[in-house]
């Protein structure tokens, strides 16, 4: 399967599926380009360390949103992508992108949806007191961190934990989560009925 990775940041979870693939020849699934939402990130970096096309679409560069959302959608299709993988890439898609790709883009949060959607779910459950938190790997659909939900991963808070420390768990743990997910979505294929995510069945 060809994927075309979604980066605003770091890029840790882009750099797990680059070393997944190189591992795995059976892995079933390659990186073909990786978007970034802006520039001047370590994601980016990791994509042409690795020799990938990359792609620069921010928001300011044009007259609206819905434009970004098509020059988006339009510098994805470039690749011909099989599947869209949002890691880490902190913007909402919209009606454009869904059109094009609605049903094949994959977001992981690093909170254990429907608790603590949005771009701090992390703070969110610490302040909240959470005692378990974790990271969810679904499919997006046109709300915020409200797709289908493929897989989730369990992460402890402990008392000492400040945002950066848990948020670190919790990645260590979604990372080897998309890892997994991506591979079998791409291997086995899959089936989305409603809210039910069925893999290669
Ligand atoms: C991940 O925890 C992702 O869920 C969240 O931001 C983090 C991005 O990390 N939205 P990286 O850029 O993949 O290192």
């Amino acid at each position: 399967a060809r994927l075309v990775v979604l980066v605003s940041g770091s890029g840790t979870n882009l750099q797990a599926l680059l070393d997944a693939v190189a591992a795995d020849p059976e892995y079933g699934a390659e990186i073909v380009a990786v978007g970034a939402d802006r520039d001047g990130i370590a994601g980016l970096e990791r994509a042409e360390r690795a020799g990938l096309p990359t792609f620069v679409c921010r928001v300011k560069d044009h007259a609206s949103r819905e434009e970004w959302d098509r020059a988006l959608a339009e510098a994805t299709a470039a690749y011909e992508p099989d599947l869209v993988i949002s890691a880490g890439f902190m913007k909402i898609v919209g009606k454009e992108f869904l059109a094009r790709f609605g049903g094949r883009v994959v977001n992981t949060h690093p909170a254990l949806l429907p608790s603590f959607p949005g771009a701090h779910g992390v703070r969110d459950a610490l302040a909240y007191g959470a005692k378990v938190t974790g990271c969810t790997v679904h499919f997006v659909d046109d709300g915020v961190d409200t797709g289908p939900i493929i897989a989730q991963g369990v992460v402890e808070v402990r008392d000492s934990d400040d945002e950066a420390a848990l948020h670190e768990r919790i990645k260590e743990v979604e990372r080897s989560l998309l890892v997994e997910v991506v591979g079998r979505l791409a291997r086995n294929g899959y089936r989305i009925e409603g809210r039910k995510v069925h893999v290669g069945e």
